[in-house]
């Protein structure tokens, strides 16, 4: 029997921080650092591939590059084997710069849950629980997971896992072996089609006390940041599409009021994420290409913003469509508009022509109204 070391666990305080959820492609560094500018305090990297980083891809491993302005970083890490995730973990822990480690128990993608992984972990309680004490054996920072209420609908089931492991402590020193969880309070089937249950989460988060548990879904205003927070057990919100479409939020709920940011204002916060990433990915034309289709790729998320100025009662609920509107003034209507062709005419504002030839998809459902 190979005895490991113990090791001294770095702490983190989780209570009410700010936390930006992870976000597959849009979720990048250049977005990270805005969300940083507007007061966020947690962050985490898109999740990564544990077979992609130990194959070394290099595109795998620019998921986990942290900025330094990122004051509490996150990997988050998506694998269903205990070797290739306990490996990937020792790699990180050896070579990489991070605060904690987020395991990805919520991924309702396909792909990944046929290969027993992202939710599909919580199906397979014995692996899980291997996979989580044997991170926690060779990691000295915390481990958090990320969760949704089940995979199918009427069939919820994050409260047993919470409780079940929450009953994992470390052989070491007695302590729980998952520092935190967060939930999205939606199952694998609804994905974006209902409102996230927030009676759950709360129900979830009092099964995990004292564990501190942050709840995820449909948080696009102060009001509705402080509601979740103060009507439930939870510890703190997570905040994902909200963060997408206002990045200012963070700002908002920090100072507890609604800005009526300027199109001006959007516009300096559009130049602040150029400039990132030209410092991210390089300022040659591969790298003002790809700041450019990471930009658009945002751009899919921000025109969904409603200038508040305009509406007749707040706050504003994500789902919520408005009918056709002009903005105050031409770049307002121009930042609203759901035309691609509009938003690569923005990019061009700061990051000069497109060839003729140029196209863009974008590639998230969740960007459109569900
Ligand atoms: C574009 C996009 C990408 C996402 N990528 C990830 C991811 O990489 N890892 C993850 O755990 N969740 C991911 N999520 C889910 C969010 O973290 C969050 O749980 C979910 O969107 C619910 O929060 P919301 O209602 O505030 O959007 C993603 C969501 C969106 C919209």
């Amino acid at each position: 029997m190979i005895r490991l070391k113990p090791r001294e666990k770095v702490r983190i305080d989780f209570n009410r921080r700010l936390y930006l959820a992870p976000l597959t492609t849009v979720g990048n560094l250049p977005f990270r650092r805005v969300c940083k500018d507007f007061g966020c305090e947690i962050t985490c990297g898109k999740m990564a591939l544990t077979t992609s980083l130990l194959q070394g891809q290099i595109s795998e491993f620019a998921l986990i590059r942290r900025h330094p302005s990122e004051t509490i970083f996150g990997v988050q890490l998506c694998g269903s084997f205990v070797d290739t995730m306990t490996r990937t973990v020792q790699m990180l822990e050896e070579n990489f710069d991070y605060d904690f480690i987020d395991i990805n128990a919520a991924c309702p993608i396909d792909l990944v849950y046929k290969k027993g992984a992202g939710c599909a972990l919580t199906r397979r309680t014995v692996d899980f629980e291997r996979i989580c004490r044997s991170i926690s054996c060779l990691s000295t920072r915390p481990i958090t997971l990320k969760l949704r209420t089940g995979i199918m609908t009427g069939e919820n089931n994050a409260h047993e896992i919470v409780s079940l492991a929450k009953s994992w402590k470390s052989e070491h020193d007695g302590n729980h072996i998952i520092d935190l969880f967060t939930l999205h309070g939606r199952s694998k089937e609804m994905r974006y089609s209902k409102n996230a249950d927030w009676n759950y989460i709360d129900e979830c988060a009092k099964a995990a006390d004292p564990i501190p548990l942050y709840g995820v879904g449909d948080i696009y205003s102060f009001e509705d940041y402080y509601q979740r927070l103060n009507d439930t057990s939870v510890s703190g919100c997570m905040i994902a599409r909200g963060a997408l479409i206002k990045p200012w939020l963070f700002t908002e709920i920090k100072e507890q009021r609604t800005w009526d940011i300027s199109a001006s204002e959007r516009f300096d916060m559009l130049k602040s994420y150029a400039n990132y990433g030209l410092e991210h990915w390089g300022s040659d034309n591969a790298g003002v290409d790809k700041t450019r289709r990471f930009l658009l790729e945002w751009i899919s998320f921000l025109y969904r913003y409603v200038p508040v100025g305009l509406l007749e009662r707040l706050p504003h609920r994500l789902n919520e469509r408005p009918p056709y509107f002009f903005g105050r003034n031409d770049l307002e209507t121009l930042m609203s508009s759901k035309l691609c062709s509009d938003w690569v005419k923005l990019t061009e504002l700061l990051l000069g022509k497109v060839s003729p030839e140029f196209q863009f998809l974008p590639k998230h459902k969740a960007s459109a109204y569900g």
